[in-house]
């Protein structure tokens, strides 16, 4: 099914509304949504809309949060979501964030006690349209194994990072720091296939290709992208004081208890340090190196990071946004949610 973005925007903001978040809150998370789905993130998009309609229904997200925004120093600070829409409280600690680093160079904002903030491209995107270099990290629900461990112990814990080019352009990467994404699993256990034995690990810690067998994922890069989710997690959670490690709440286990995440937002300021004319003006030449380096057997080109995903928000916004039929249903119908979700923990099933 092919929808517009703001036809999408419009059927998710309504759901989320109806679920019990203010019209506010879930215009909010709708925008964050709608982004996903059309730069072609659809594990962030709109068949996330059911799992937050139901939590929020449980009680879950707080529907009226207390948002507070505290200055610790010239260039931090600590905003509390109040366990809110993880999506408006990321977005409003990035505002701030963009506001400070306009001001003092550089800010580094701590998001404390939200839910789910979805697809982190968002909130560096808007720093780099801004004219600065975002960075955002966030916690997630444990379900990799550190190397060489046989225990689920750090999330899937995303880096994202965009930097200015010139005109609309920027360099934007938003990946999580696993192989794969868990909806991958489920997605051959689906379709009765076999996994890679690169994605992840049985109960013994041994790489698996049996999706039924999978009881933990694998970091990227083997040691070094261990390291890597152990620094999302030090950053936008011992950092903040909140719970790390496998003491993270699970996305799934408890649909009436807040899940007192930590995201950490990184704002530099071009102006700075290098200039922000030269800054952007080498981006780009960095984009065009990329583009016109030799390109591999099997690859036409080179593509810098976010390069693809622009072209598909551009391309969607002519020819609409490829919706799957069951989740636009959804959307339509007057369902508010399938009791889907609740204690029904993503490992287990
Ligand atoms: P992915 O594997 O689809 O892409 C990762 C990045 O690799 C992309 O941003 C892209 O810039 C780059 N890339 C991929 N192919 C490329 C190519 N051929 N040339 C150049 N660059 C290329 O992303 P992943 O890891 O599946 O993450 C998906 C989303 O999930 C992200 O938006 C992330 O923020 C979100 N996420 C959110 C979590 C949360 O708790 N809020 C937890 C985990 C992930």
């Amino acid at each position: 099914m092919k929808v517009t973005k703001q036809e999408l925007r419009e059927l998710m903001k309504t759901k989320l509304n109806k679920a019990g978040l203010s019209e506010d809150h879930a215009e909010g998370v709708a925008d964050v949504l709608a982004h996903a789905d059309a730069r072609g993130v659809h594990s962030h998009g709109a068949m996330r809309v059911e799992y937050y309609a139901e939590r929020i229904a449980k009680g879950g997200i707080n529907t009226s949060p207390i948002f507070t925004y505290e200055k610790t120093g010239p260039c931090s600070a600590i905003f509390d979501g109040d366990n809110g829409a993880g999506h408006v409280a990321a977005n409003l600690a990035m505002d701030e964030a963009i506001k400070m680093a306009k001001e003092n160079g550089i800010a580094v904002v701590g998001v404390r006690r939200i839910s789910h903030s979805g697809a982190l491209s968002y909130f560096v995107e808007k720093a780099a349209q801004a004219n600065l270099i975002g960075i955002s990290l966030c916690q997630s629900d444990p379900m990799v194994v550190p190397y060489g461990g046989a225990e689920p112990y750090y999330g899937t814990n995303p880096i994202a990072f965009a930097a200015p080019g010139n005109g609309e352009d920027h360099i934007l990467f938003d990946m999580a720091t696993t192989v794969q994404a868990w909806g991958k699993v489920l997605h051959a256990r689906s379709k009765n296939e076999p996994i890679s034995d690169t994605w992840a690990v049985d109960v013994n810690g041994e790489p698996t290709t049996d999706p039924f067998k999978v009881n933990a994922l694998l970091p990227i890069a083997g040691p070094k992208g261990y390291v890597l989710m152990m620094m999302v997690d030090v950053l936008s959670g011992i950092l903040l004081g909140l719970p790390f490690g496998n003491k993270v709440s699970s996305m799934y286990e408890d649909l009436t208890e807040y899940r007192n995440l930590g995201q950490l937002h990184i704002v530099i300021n071009p102006e700075v340090f290098t200039g922000l004319r030269n800054f952007k003006q080498n981006i780009t030449d960095t984009m065009v190196d990329l583009n016109n380096s030799k390109p591999a057997p099997g690859f036409k080109q080179v593509s810098y990071p976010g390069q693809r995903s622009a072209a598909r928000e551009k391309e969607n916004a002519v020819n609409g946004i490829d919706i799957v039929d069951a989740v636009y249903d959804y959307l339509i119908s007057d369902v508010i949610h399938n009791n889907a979700y609740d204690n029904k923990n993503a490992f287990a099933k």
